[in-house]
């Protein structure tokens, strides 16, 4: 923590400091992290969702290790290597018939530029749709596509052509479409901030309209992807067919950093249309051998384990044991998920004292109120998650797919208790919210 001051980030370890979460982690292991004291933490951060096959599989650390003891011929550059061609046929195998190429990246944010670039160069139109809400990644081009002012503010000019659409407004994306310069709509299938799910029918509609007005449908499955909600691929519950698959977070098991986009045939091939063009797009570590290692060992244990159906029967057992929770508690407003891609919200109790108490823990600083489970969660029950954005009272969960059931139940049961006594004890959680408000800043690590 004393290096992480003086050289790193010091606003995240005030955070950190604040919440009382700065234990010094030693190790982890599947669902957990275990801390200095030998106990093991429930991590439904999952490191921002990338631990899907659980920390440190043993079969992803043994690919890893294999590339390492081979001394493979890892990066060429101005040659080909076994491994990403492998991991390239592998992912389109898995992927909607629409897809036929891959070009590789190192991380969400990096896919989501390729997308972006790809979009503009094989439609030869200058602008890009986005929900709000949305988030994409920080780095210029998809930090021009996040609904959240709280990312954007201060970087500006962003990219010009990038305008916001509301999740779920098929009309609003319609009018948008209508100026015929649009060359691509990139949206979450899920959106990870809020855990948002689509209205019924509308990733469909998204689909043709993009399709009638000539512009391509970018899927981010960054956070979705990968068995995350019960699918390989989230945009499966609902049969898309895009033209481009943004992937990175659990590919390659958490260990090394990843992305691909996944591209139509006829998109690729319209911006790599001759040898002079060949590497307009790309990046030095992209595509190397120990992320392809890691990456077809993931797919390998989502598929021998069974992870993709076990993130559909546990995502199911969690939404039963917490939806309960709204008809119960006051503060409960929406449990709500898809797999194992889950959130609570939270908002204001009835009666005048207590929603009174409410509103001077939001004063002090909005979405505070969710800090007042997650820190019981964490010190008193040993499960570390966190609140699903900015500004909102929505704590959200995402889990390896190889948590026990025990763990999902002993979750439930956990919530339940520091729900009822954040309704119950308002006074107390007050008081411990007003300093905390006071010490913290806004914002923080939130993802
Ligand atoms: C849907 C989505 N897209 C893109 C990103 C950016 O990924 P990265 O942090 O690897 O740049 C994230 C990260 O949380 C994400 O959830």
């Amino acid at each position: 923590m004393t290096l992480n001051d003086r050289y790193l980030n010091p606003q995240v370890g005030r955070i950190v400091r604040t919440l009382g979460f700065d234990k010094t982690w030693v190790g982890g292991e599947g669902a957990h992290l275990i801390a200095s004291s030998g106990q093991h933490y429930l991590d439904l951060f999952g490191g921002y969702g990338v631990f899907a096959i659980g920390r440190w599989h043993p079969q992803a650390v043994a690919a890893v290790e294999a590339v390492m003891e081979a001394r493979t011929g890892n990066l060429p550059q101005l040659g080909v290597t076994l491994l990403s061609g492998v991991l390239a046929e592998q992912l389109l195998a898995r992927a909607p018939g629409s897809v036929g190429a891959m070009v590789p990246a190192n991380s969400g944010t990096e896919a989501v530029e390729a997308a972006i670039k790809v979009s503009r160069a094989a439609t030869g139109r200058p602008r890009i749709l986005y929900a709000e809400h949305a988030f994409h990644g920080l780095t210029l081009g998809s930090l021009s596509l996040n609904g959240n002012a709280e990312f954007r503010d201060g970087f500006g000019p962003l990219l010009p052509g990038c305008d916001a659409v509301p999740f779920g407004d098929q009309d609003a994306l319609r009018r948008e479409l209508e100026r015929g310069d649009v060359a691509a709509f990139v949206v979450e299938p899920i959106q990870g901030k809020g855990v948002n799910l689509p209205p019924a029918g509308y990733l469909q509609a998204a689909q043709g309209l993009c399709k009638d007005a000539g512009a391509l449908l970018v899927c981010d499955e960054v956070q979705t992807g990968l068995g995350r909600t019960g699918r390989f691929l989230a945009l499966e519950h609902w049969g898309l067919q895009p033209d481009l698959i943004c992937l990175s977070k659990a590919l390659s098991g958490g260990l090394v950093p990843i992305g691909a986009v996944l591209v139509s045939r006829a998109a690729f091939d319209t911006v790599f249309d001759g040898m002079e063009r060949a590497v307009r797009h790309g990046s030095t570590f992209g595509g190397n051998d120990l992320a392809a290692a890691a990456a077809l060992a993931t797919l390998r244990v989502l598929e021998e384990e069974g992870l993709i159906e076990r993130a559909e029967r546990l995502g199911r057992l969690l939404l039963e044991l917490t939806r309960p929770l709204v008809d119960r508690y006051e503060v409960v407003t929406d449990v709500r998920g898809q797999g194992l891609m889950w959130a609570i919200e939270m908002g204001p109790p009835g009666g005048r004292a207590r929603r009174s108490v409410w509103k001077a823990v939001e004063r002090a600083q909005p979405g505070l109120f969710s800090q007042l489970i997650t820190v019981p969660l964490f010190h008193e029950h040993r499960i570390f998650c966190q609140v699903a954005g900015h500004r909102m009272n929505v704590i959200k969960a995402l889990p390896a797919l190889v948590v026990e059931e025990s763990e999902i139940r002993r979750f439930a049961a956990a919530l339940e208790d520091v729900v009822a006594r954040a309704e119950h004890v308002p006074s107390a959680l007050a008081r411990f919210g007003l300093q905390t408000g006071r010490r913290m800043l806004a914002g923080g690590a939130q993802r």
